[in-house]
């Protein structure tokens, strides 16, 4: 059987998610066999910083009998010396039984899943993709409510944000509307917006919030990528200029929930967090009943 990697969402079908989240389902009830990754190892090779993902997936690996192995920070490593990803790739190949990977360069993870001979995850490459994190949105939506024909209103850096990216494409196989708030030039990138309609995907684009606020079930909330701004001043040109309140959420209807990869920086005030709406930190446990499914499908 050919080496079963997970770079982009498109790499799954609707069947291949729902299964997928019914098994994370389970392993949430408790229901999974602790030894199930016993003796299997997984390489953690983290080139941004991260906490959710990479902890998340070493949690995962732990709670299912695994290990996992990592090189530390970046400058810890021998890529620092000048080794190309292809030659790290292959080496660490030798030394573990599958690799997840974030890397600041769009593209990364899908050169990496070329020169691994184990499965390669890909946990966030540049703007691109972010497929686990999709997994763990969808879970915690289908925990308040079915995804099929549901209006998601996506706000934030939907250009740079690969976890809007990811969740987008996603929805587009649940039949859900899209509606996308950003400042300008953040927009979501015009090829994936084609892509989608062609897929018969709803996007409307919105100025403000508040022209909808009333009629989304899911608010999923990102923050700006600033490390991915081409200089500081674009990036104080559009900081702070979106924020989630109680007031903004009086206006909502009763079951939205509003959904935040995190970290967050100021875009939702910490007074939404002990509102009925907030799903955020629920949304970041999701991650190692998740993992801990997707690993179980990749190590089998
Ligand atoms: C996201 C990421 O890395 O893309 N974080 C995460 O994995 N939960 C979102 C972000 O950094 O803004």
């Amino acid at each position: 059987m050919a080496t079963r990697h997970i770079i982009s969402i498109g790499d799954f079908d609707r069947q291949e998610i729902d299964r997928l989240l019914d098994h994370a389902a389970q392993i949430y009830k408790k229901k999974y066999n602790e030894n199930a990754l016993h003796g299997k190892i997984l390489a953690v090779l983290f080139f941004e910083p991260s906490t959710r993902t990479r902890m998340s997936f070493e949690s995962a690996m732990a709670r299912l009998g695994g290990t996992s192995l990592s090189v530390g920070s970046v400058e810890a490593c021998s890529m620092a010396k000048g080794e190309t990803l292809a030659d790290t790739i292959r080496v660490v190949s030798g030394y573990a039984d599958a690799i997840v990977i974030r890397h600041p360069k769009e593209g990364a993870a899908r050169l990496a899943a070329e020169f691994a001979t184990v499965p390669v995850i890909n946990a966030g490459d540049g703007a691109g993709q972010h497929p686990s994190q999709t997994l763990l949105d969808l879970y915690t939506i289908r925990q308040s409510m079915p995804i099929d024909g549901i209006d998601v209103a996506l706000i934030g850096d939907l250009r740079y944000g690969r976890t809007a990216h990811s969740l987008a494409s996603a929805l587009s196989l649940y039949n859900a509307r899209l509606h996308t708030i950003s400042p300008k030039g953040l927009e979501l990138p015009a090829t994936l917006v084609a892509d989608l309609q062609a897929k018969g995907m709803e996007i409307t684009e919105h100025d403000d919030i508040r022209e909808i606020i009333g009629m989304v079930d899911v608010l999923y909330v990102t923050r700006m990528q600033r490390e991915r701004f081409p200089d500081s001043a674009s990036y104080f040109n559009v900081a702070s200029s979106y924020r989630i309140t109680p007031e903004l959420l009086a206006g909502a209807n009763e079951n939205l929930i509003v959904l935040h990869p995190l970290p967050r920086v100021d875009e939702i005030d910490p007074r939404v967090d002990t509102s009925a709406h907030a799903r955020y930190f629920e949304q970041s446990r999701n991650g190692v009943p998740v993992r801990m499914a997707m690993l179980m499908d990749v190590l089998k």
